[in-house]
């Protein structure tokens, strides 16, 4: 593995986002939702640096693939507790890969009638989008490379890593 991203990168890049989205929604009312389990870390520190009245409530969903790879449809394992009617909304992503993920995430919460519902995601895979999704506040972007770390997984592990890195090639196969 190689290391991408340091603690002091990922920090400057979660800084720089809390500020965006504290300057888009001055002084209002935000309810983040964490898409599990790949975002835990990035939206713990990132709700630290957001001074606005903050809830948090988690949303899990499932997509039917391999490890390595995402694609076709979702299922919603864990749905949210709080209602998001009329509120500010925020969804808080670890990746967009194809995007297949988050434009169902997307549709389904904009069903429930959000106020505004904004993308907040630390890494963009833009190379390898299949469905039309932009984030409104993006960390990094990069063109492909497996990466884990900083809440990001491979089959369950290197979560705890505190830094971001890429998978080589060779070390995917088996
Ligand atoms: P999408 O539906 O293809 O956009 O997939 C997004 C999801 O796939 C992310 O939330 C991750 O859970 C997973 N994913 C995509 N790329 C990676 C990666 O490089 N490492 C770990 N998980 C990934
Ligand atoms: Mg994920």
């Amino acid at each position: 593995m190689k290391k991408l991203f340091s603690k002091e990168e990922i920090g400057g890049a979660v800084r720089r986002l809390a500020s965006l989205i504290e300057k888009d929604f001055e002084g209002e009312d935000i309810f983040f939702v964490c898409l599990l389990k790949g975002s835990f870390m990035f939206t713990s520190d990132l709700l630290r640096c957001i001074r606005n009245p903050s809830r948090v409530d988690f949303m899990r969903v499932a997509s039917y693939g391999n490890a390595m790879q995402s694609k076709g449809a979702i299922s919603i394992t864990k749905d949210l507790e709080e209602d998001i009617e009329g509120k500010n909304v925020v969804i808080v992503e670890d990746i967009i890969d194809s995007g297949i993920t988050l434009s169902s995430v997307r549709d389904l919460l904009k069903e429930r009638k959000p106020k505004v519902l904004k993308i907040c995601a630390l890494v963009d895979k833009r190379a390898r989008r299949e469905v039309e999704i932009e984030g409104d506040y993006v960390g990094f972007t990069i063109n492909d490379g497996f990466i884990v770390g900083y809440g990001i997984d491979y089959a369950e592990l290197y979560r705890n890593c505190p830094e971001i890195y890429v998978v080589e090639e060779n070390e995917n196969a088996g």
